[in-house]
């Protein structure tokens, strides 16, 4: 069909991987139902599903598996910040990358998050595209990647939304924030 041809995801200026959307996922929107990979590429499960298990989420994203701003600050800030995010009924923190899914798992035992934080692999894009919250980082980590964001999502809804402005900082993203809206 001539409709198969046609590109679903479009790039319009430097706001959209989506024809369907023109800005990022917003609250009150039900999360995209997306493939992500957990531990290995077998092991695929929905977002949508995923986060439906779970009254009370946080989802952060994040530029690069292994990249010194992730690794130093920015998960770490959620592990932290773990007791206190369950004390405020977080049942589930979990992170996704633009890696395959056996870098996330290495780079979640290296970094300690045992069964704290769930590494979701987005080996494709597919799910930060469906988001809107991809960009275009080929000159630096080689492949589109997903901006730095964190999500609060109560039974797969967004509640909260959290996006850095130059896409890879470390202002608004911190767990810290995130608790002080809780
Ligand atoms: C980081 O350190 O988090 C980072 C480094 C390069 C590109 C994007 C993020």
């Amino acid at each position: 069909m001539l409709r198969a041809f046609i590109p679903q995801a479009t790039r319009i200026g430097t706001r959209s991987f989506h024809a369907s959307r023109m800005n990022c996922i917003a609250v009150g929107e039900l999360l995209p139902n997306v493939k992500v990979q957990i531990d290995s590429p077998a092991n695929e499960v929905s977002s949508r599903d995923f986060f439906k298990r779970n009254k009370r989420a946080v989802l952060i994203g994040v530029p690069g598996a292994f990249t010194p701003g992730c690794s130093k600050t920015h998960v770490p800030s959620y592990l932290t910040a773990y007791s206190e995010l369950k004390q405020k009924g977080v049942e589930l923190v979990a992170c996704v990358s633009v890696n395959d899914a056996f870098v996330m798992k290495a780079w979640g035992e290296s970094l300690g998050v045992e069964d704290k934080i769930k590494m979701l692999a987005d080996p494709r894009a597919e799910f930060v595209k469906s988001l809107d919250l991809a960009f275009d980082a080929t000159g630096v980590l080689g492949s589109v990647r997903s901006k730095r964001f964190a999500l609060l999502i109560e039974d797969a809804v967004v509640k909260k939304l959290y996006v850095e402005p130059d896409n890879t900082g470390i202002s608004c993203t911190l767990a810290q924030t995130v608790l002080k809206d809780l």
